[in-house]
């Protein structure tokens, strides 16, 4: 062959390839919209090429959602690692709203599932060993939420534990020490049935110099460890570093260009980006995701808290990795076709509900309740009440105790996420309250001194203070100030029917509450009030819409006043992106 015709071919495949390769991908941020921080995700071809992602859920039950999808796009709800009280008992009496399950990392070996993660007691001292309950999970199928075993607990005082497989035969787990005492990336091996630790802990790298090193995630990449981790703490700073060894233990050399991945001091909405996880797809093209904020950099409107975000990586042999930045509109390697027909219990991250709780029907697999749920407090469709949600209420009320405790005897409670930037929420209440301060409604709730309630209360009368009459009631906590408390006497055209009660985000910045008589033939309602989209924007968590009922402190009896909630709507009206 001539050097022409060796050319001439070699442009001929070249001009094939370009061809016949898939065009790039276009897709939107955030991929997981809504409360679903600190993603670690990881791609299977021997589960049918699927991309299985878990998020951190802190006090909300059932805990760590795992997502999959076929094609980056699309992801559907499979179940929840964390769904029986009894794998983890102690979620019951987490003290703090920023308590609970943190950063997970989920990880495939020998056709077994594990999820390792940490329950907090964030009210306790850093160095205190009973803050950080480090638990490691397993299953085979986690289509099957049940094949979830139960925590096996080691020790680690620090949090966001990862795992990775070496060839020695060694299972390395990797951390985030506590940060006041000591902040850096610690590692030792563990015997992942037992949490036996085969030596302490050690030091590997230290980060960049950023606040909080966290989030650690070992990948073996062209003879080459790869250890990268979350700086800056999770609000404006947020960042992602990375260092290398050749030997796992280190010493770690950090990249010359760190932070590989920040959208500080940027003008973006996608704030507070890090705390990221690498994988690569079928075609071996590398893609992130991490946790990112649609605050702007102003961060004072942020109800929907910390949300996942994806990004093609480019990872060339030898080199480090360099991500996309974040926006809402992003390009990158070419995706599957798009697949909304995947298996998976529960709906797509994005379906709205309409759900009318039928006889025979459980409890949606998307819906959570704040800690660990009394199962007697909720009931679809109770005799005589078909179709129905049955709430008999708890002494506590959304607020409870001081310190964001609760107890045991829980708060009754159940939401879905706010999953859209606006969005309306309403359901069907019909309640006929006895005592002075029984009370069921409907809240926006992100944690238990952030929420705002829309309530039908019974209370003395303001004409005649000893006739007691249900009343709307709009109220709300914050650590920022709140709209005025409102209080009317329910309509009399309105006494023991069945009321509508809706939310719904009218703009950017603020949500309304509204009530109205259900089926009413022009859909009309009363708002009671507007509330500023601030008041929940704090945290580490994300709003949740759903229904309450309580005495305020009264004694729970048998005859306590039930709620029973029906045709519960929650409508997509828009995602902002930029
Ligand atoms: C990291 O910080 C810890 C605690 O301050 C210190 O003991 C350790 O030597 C440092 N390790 C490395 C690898 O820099
Ligand atoms: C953002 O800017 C500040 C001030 O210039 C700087 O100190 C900080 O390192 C920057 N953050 C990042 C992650 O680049
Ligand atoms: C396709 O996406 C990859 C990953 O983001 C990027 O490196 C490459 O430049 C893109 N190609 C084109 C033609 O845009
Ligand atoms: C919860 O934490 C607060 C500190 O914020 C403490 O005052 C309170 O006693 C704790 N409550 C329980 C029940 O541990
Ligand atoms: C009840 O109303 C009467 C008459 O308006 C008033 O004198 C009395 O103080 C009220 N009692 C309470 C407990 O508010
Ligand atoms: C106030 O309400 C009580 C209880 O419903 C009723 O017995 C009484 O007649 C009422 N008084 C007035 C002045 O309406
Ligand atoms: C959003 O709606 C509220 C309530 O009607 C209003 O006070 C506020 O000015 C609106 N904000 C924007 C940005 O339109
Ligand atoms: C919650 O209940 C307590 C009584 O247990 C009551 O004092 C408080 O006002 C209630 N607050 C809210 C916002 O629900």
């Amino acid at each position: 062959m001539s050097a022409r015709t060796v050319l001439a071919s070699l442009a001929v495949s070249l001009l094939f390839l370009s061809i016949s390769a898939a065009p790039n991908s276009t897709f939107e941020n955030p991929i997981l919209p809504g409360f679903y921080p600190d993603p670690s995700c990881i791609f299977l071809k021997d589960w049918d090429n699927t991309f299985f992602c878990a998020s951190s859920s802190f006090n909300a039950f059932p805990g760590i959602p795992i997502h999959t999808s076929k094609d980056l796009r699309n992801w559907k709800l499979i179940g929840n690692v964390l769904n029986r009280p009894e794998q983890l008992p102690q979620l019951a009496i987490t003290n703090g709203s920023t308590s609970g399950i943190w950063a997970p990392t989920i990880r495939y070996h020998d056709e077994t599932f594990y999820l390792i993660t940490t329950l907090v007691q964030d009210k306790k001292p850093d160095d205190d060993p009973t803050r950080w309950d480090n638990i490691i999970f397993k299953s085979k199928n986690p289509y099957d939420p049940l094949s979830w075993s139960n925590a096996v607990h080691f020790e680690h005082v620090g949090y966001d534990p990862s795992l990775f497989w070496h060839q020695d035969g060694k299972v390395y787990v990797t951390g985030a020490h506590a940060w006041k005492v000591g902040p850096g990336i610690v590692q030792t091996t563990i015997n992942l049935d037992t949490g036996a630790l085969d030596s302490p802990w050690t030091f590997i790298w230290n980060g960049t110099g950023g606040l909080a090193p966290e989030g650690p995630r070992i990948y073996l990449k062209d003879g080459y460890y790869y250890l990268m981790v979350a700086e800056g703490g999770t609000g404006l700073d947020h960042m992602e570093t990375i260092a290398r060894s050749k030997d796992i233990d280190g010493p770690y050399e950090p990249c010359p260009f760190n932070p590989i991945l920040t959208n500080a001091n940027t003008t973006s909405l996608f704030q507070t980006v890090g705390h990221a996880e690498l994988f690569q797809d079928a075609s071996n093209n590398w893609w992130g995701v991490a946790l990112s904020t649609r605050s702007g950099p102003s961060y004072l409107n942020y109800p929907m808290g910390r949300e996942t975000v994806l990004a093609p990586v480019t990872w060339k042999a030898g080199e480090w990795p360099v991500w996309t930045q974040i926006s809402g509109k992003m390009s990158g390697w070419p995706m599957p076709q798009q697949n909304r027909n995947i298996r998976g219990i529960g709906p797509y991250v994005d379906d709205g509900d309409n759900i009318q709780f039928t006889p025979g029907s459980g409890i949606p697999s998307h819906f959570l309740y704040w800690r660990l749920p009394i199962e007697s407090s909720y009931k679809v469709s109770p005799a005589q009440h078909p179709n129905t949600l049955r709430l008999k209420p708890s002494r506590l009320n959304l607020t409870a105790l001081d310190g964001n405790f609760a107890g045991a005897e829980g708060q009754t409670f159940i939401g879905r996420r706010q999953s859209h930037s606006l969005f309306t929420y309403s359901v069907n209440m019909e309640f006929q309250p006895k005592l002075e301060e029984e009370e069921a409604g409907v809240s926006f709730f992100l944690t238990q001194n952030h929420h705002a309630d829309l309530g039908v209360v019974l209370l003395p009368s303001s004409s005649n203070n000893s006739s007691l009459v249900p009343h709307l009631r709009f109220r709300a906590v914050s650590y920022v100030p709140v709209p005025a408390t409102v209080l009317v006497p329910v309509p009399s055209a309105w006494l023991n029917k069945k009321l509508t009660m809706e939310i719904k985000a009218v703009n950017v910045t603020h949500y309304s509450m509204s009530a109205g008589l259900a089926n009413a033939r022009n859909g009309e309602k009363m708002t009671i009030a507007y509330a500023p989209g601030e008041i929940l924007s704090w945290g580490f968590t994300g709003t949740l819409l759903g229904v309450f009922a309580t005495t305020n402190g009264g004694k729970v009896t048998d005859s306590s006043a039930p709620a029973y909630f029906s045709n519960w709507l929650y409508t997509d009206l828009m995602q902002i992106r930029a």
